[in-house]
């Protein structure tokens, strides 16, 4: 199925969708100090405008994003990077790196190669922006960190206090993701070391907007 999918910079009329599956992706797990935001209708309103507000005013976040597309130009998933110098959620972007702020694939799109696909589009991108660095956040117990390592992340390590301080920043922010019975607690940070250098058909255009 991944040979049929091409990557596009989303336009006007798909921001829509990017802005749904981050919600939808969002809406399951979004906490504030334990209290679930999940079904809080102006949590989503909020993203909604956040959202609208960056596609008018941020040509560059735009030029970072990649929608997949199957045959027919049915969006199936999307890719958000963010370069140094541009604002990102919860994360600080260093010169030479380009981090993966969100990724996500419709449900019925998953296990069949859009998403390695979605981060071979970033990590091209990267490459041609002259980075050397390639950067994600992994909560622990979500399925992506196989893909993830297949692909060539590694785990950063993490001191105990770094550990105990993520623990707790993912509690208060995702609650228990994946079950209260979980094993898992806190985020991998996950880093891969690539070559800078221009890539056959990509260019990377900042835009020069706010
Ligand atoms: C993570 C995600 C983007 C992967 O996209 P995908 O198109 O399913 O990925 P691919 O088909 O290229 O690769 C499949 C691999 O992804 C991983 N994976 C993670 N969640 C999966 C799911 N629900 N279904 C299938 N594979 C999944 C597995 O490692 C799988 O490999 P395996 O079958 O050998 O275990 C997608 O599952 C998704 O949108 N998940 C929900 C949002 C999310 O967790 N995003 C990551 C935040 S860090």
């Amino acid at each position: 199925m991944s040979d049929s999918v091409q990557i596009v910079n989303p336009d006007d009329s798909q921001i829509e969708f990017v802005v749904q599956v981050q919600t939808d992706f969002l809406n399951s797990k979004h906490m504030c100090c334990l209290i679930p935001l999940g079904n809080c209708e102006s949590v989503s309103e909020k993203t909604k405008q956040l959202n609208a507000v960056s596609k008018v005013s941020q040509t560059s976040v735009r030029s970072y994003a990649g929608l997949a597309l199957d045959s027919s130009g049915r969006p199936l998933g999307y890719i958000q990077l963010k370069g140094h110098g541009m604002y990102c959620d919860m994360h600080k972007v260093k010169p030479g790196e380009v981090h993966v702020e969100s990724l996500a694939v419709l449900p019925e799109a998953r296990g069949k190669g859009v998403g390695r696909k979605l981060l071979q589009w970033g990590e091209d991108k990267a490459k041609a922006d002259g980075c050397s660095l390639y950067s994600l956040a992994v909560l622990k117990g979500n399925p992506a960190l196989r893909l993830y390592e297949r692909f060539g992340f590694v785990k950063k390590e993490a001191d105990c206090v770094e550990a105990c301080m993520a623990n707790m920043f993912v509690l208060c922010c995702f609650g228990r993701p994946y079950g209260c019975c979980d094993q898992h607690f806190g985020a991998y940070d996950m880093e891969k070391k690539i070559e800078p250098g221009a890539v056959e058909g990509v260019t990377m255009d900042r835009g020069g907007g706010a």
